[in-house]
């Protein structure tokens, strides 16, 4: 670990985790060990390139860590409090927007507490990014933990070049109207150069509610604020997979011989159907397991034929709503397996864990149909693993139009999830399509994913945000390119 110092980088990311978790070695010392996220493998060579550094929470409370270095990458810890994360984390992000941004599904709370306590943590995270900056740099902030950050640091920075990306949904205007603060978080976001979203839906929300709650008249896609002469653009850039890394873990015998045995294990069903999500309420795994149990209660499906593996990596577990969910999923689940289960087999194997890629990838090659079918999901990158883990042609995706990777992935069988007749014919449809058809479809989407990993993401999205301050140079912003959807033409 070395020191790192301060307001030399010239390529910043702020995102509300540090891409590491800390692990304990085989002697008892605590070390970092950078997490296996796509994110991070696409910004480490940018990381490396420039001199990079990346600004978030370390993942523990009251902990104050000064700035340390690990695997090439300067990290720059934010300390947030117990009552940070209740307030900050657990409260306005998980409990306010989170439902908000995802239709609803469960009732967003408005508290003015947890307002105040987004509010500070965010200006904290703005005067740690502030001080990491060189003069010019370019800052790239992430999601909707941190959208008061872009403004904040425009205010304490206004030579910095300022991208954000938001990674989940942007409300439509009629939901996003219900938050007290929406003028707040608006002009927070408009404080970067550029603003980018999953789907072109998401990006014609925030335009709308730019244009009803600031009143200002977006062109093509970018936002000038009179007066100030500075403007924002606002554009489509879907995030992908680190599609090489999947490939590779899909291609290695170990992997391999590992999904075998996983199929092995649920005893050589005829049919095994995958789900692996966060045990997240905008996941569908509710609908998902009611759409299962009818097929049994159809005898459309049987059991011993077939087996439904669902995969819920824990999350957010001290938020109310997320341990009702737990509750209801883990009693569905003992309800169908009382009623189905024979002494040999089972009806659904259940997991409460998370897995590494490795153990990901072989469960993608062990799976025969794959249901991803949130009720609503900025992009869902477990759909872009699985078709590229399908080296072999052999997996049928069933995909949400709720998920923003439905925007990629059209040649899956595409579903309405609150649409259970409609879900269990897609379920259907998957489980008996003929090779030849399962075949060109997942070729078809590989292709997009090969062509669309992440790494071209990141180079897009920084291409694009670089070009706000090129046009501004120039004598006539906003002209061809300087606005609009640079990936949305293609979905
Ligand atoms: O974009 C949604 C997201 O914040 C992801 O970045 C993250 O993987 C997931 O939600 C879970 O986040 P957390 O455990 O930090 O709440």
């Amino acid at each position: 670990m070395n020191t790192v110092k301060t307001g030399t980088h010239d390529f910043v990311v702020v995102a509300n985790r540090l891409p590491v978790d800390r692990v304990t070695l085989e002697d008892g010392t605590a070390a970092w060990r950078t997490s296996p996220g796509g994110l991070v493998s696409a910004l480490h060579p940018l990381m490396q390139a420039s001199t990079g550094a990346w600004v978030g929470w370390h993942g523990a409370e009251n902990e104050v860590l000064e700035p340390f270095h690990e695997d090439s990458i300067d990290l720059v810890p934010v300390p947030l409090s117990s009552a940070d994360v209740r307030l900050y984390y657990e409260g306005f992000s998980n409990s306010t927007l989170w439902p908000l941004y995802h239709d609803v599904i469960v009732p967003p709370e408005f508290h003015r507490t947890w307002w105040v306590a987004y509010r500070e943590v965010n200006a904290r995270f703005a005067r740690a990014a502030a001080g990491t900056a060189a003069p010019g740099a370019t800052v790239w902030v992430h999601d909707y933990q941190l959208q008061l950050v872009p403004k904040m640091l425009r205010d304490l920075r206004p030579d910095l070049t300022i991208g954000y990306f938001d990674h989940i949904p942007f409300p439509s205007t009629d939901l996003f109207a219900q938050l007290p603060w929406r003028s707040r978080i608006l002009e927070g976001l408009l404080g970067a150069d550029l603003i980018g979203f999953q789907r072109a839906s998401d990006t014609a929300n925030f335009l709308t509610s730019v244009k009803r709650f600031l009143g200002l008249t977006p062109r093509k896609g970018e936002v000038r604020r009179p007066g100030s002469g500075r403007s924002s653009r606002a554009q489509t850039h879907p995030i992908s997979i680190d599609a090489a890394k999947i490939a590779d873990l899909a291609a290695s015998p170990a992997v391999q011989d590992r999904a075998r045995q996983i199929r092995e294990e649920l005893g050589n069903p005829e049919t095994v159907l995958l789900g692996v999500d966060r045990l997240d309420y905008t996941k569908g795994i509710r609908h998902r397991l009611k759409a299962y149990a009818e097929l049994l209660e159809d005898r459309a499906l049987s059991v011993g034929q077939a087996c439904l593996l669902q995969i819920a990596s824990p999350s957010r577990e001290k938020v109310d709503s997320y341990q009702q969910l737990r509750e209801e999923v883990e009693g569905t689940v003992g309800r169908i397996n009382g009623e189905y289960d024979s002494l040999a087999h089972t009806a659904v194997r259940y997991l409460h864990h998370s897995y590494p890629t490795e153990e990901m990838v072989a469960l993608y090659l062990a799976a025969d149909v794959m249901l991803v079918t949130p009720l609503r999901d900025g992009m869902n990158l477990v759909a872009k693993e699985y078709v590229q883990a399908r080296f072999d042609g052999g997996g049928r995706l069933v995909l949400s139009e709720f998920a923003g990777a439905a925007d990629q992935l059209g040649s899956a069988v595409i579903v309405n999830p609150h649409d259970i007749d409609g879900l269990k014919a897609g379920i259907l449809e998957a489980v008996n399509m003929e090779p030849t058809e399962a075949k060109r479809r997942l070729v078809s989407m590989r292709r997009n994913v090969q062509d669309h990993d992440v790494a071209r993401w990141s180079r897009r999205f920084l291409a694009s945000l670089q070009e706000t301050q090129d046009d501004d140079a120039s004598p006539h912003p906003g002209g061809p390119g300087a606005a609009g959807t640079p990936e949305g033409g293609a979905r």
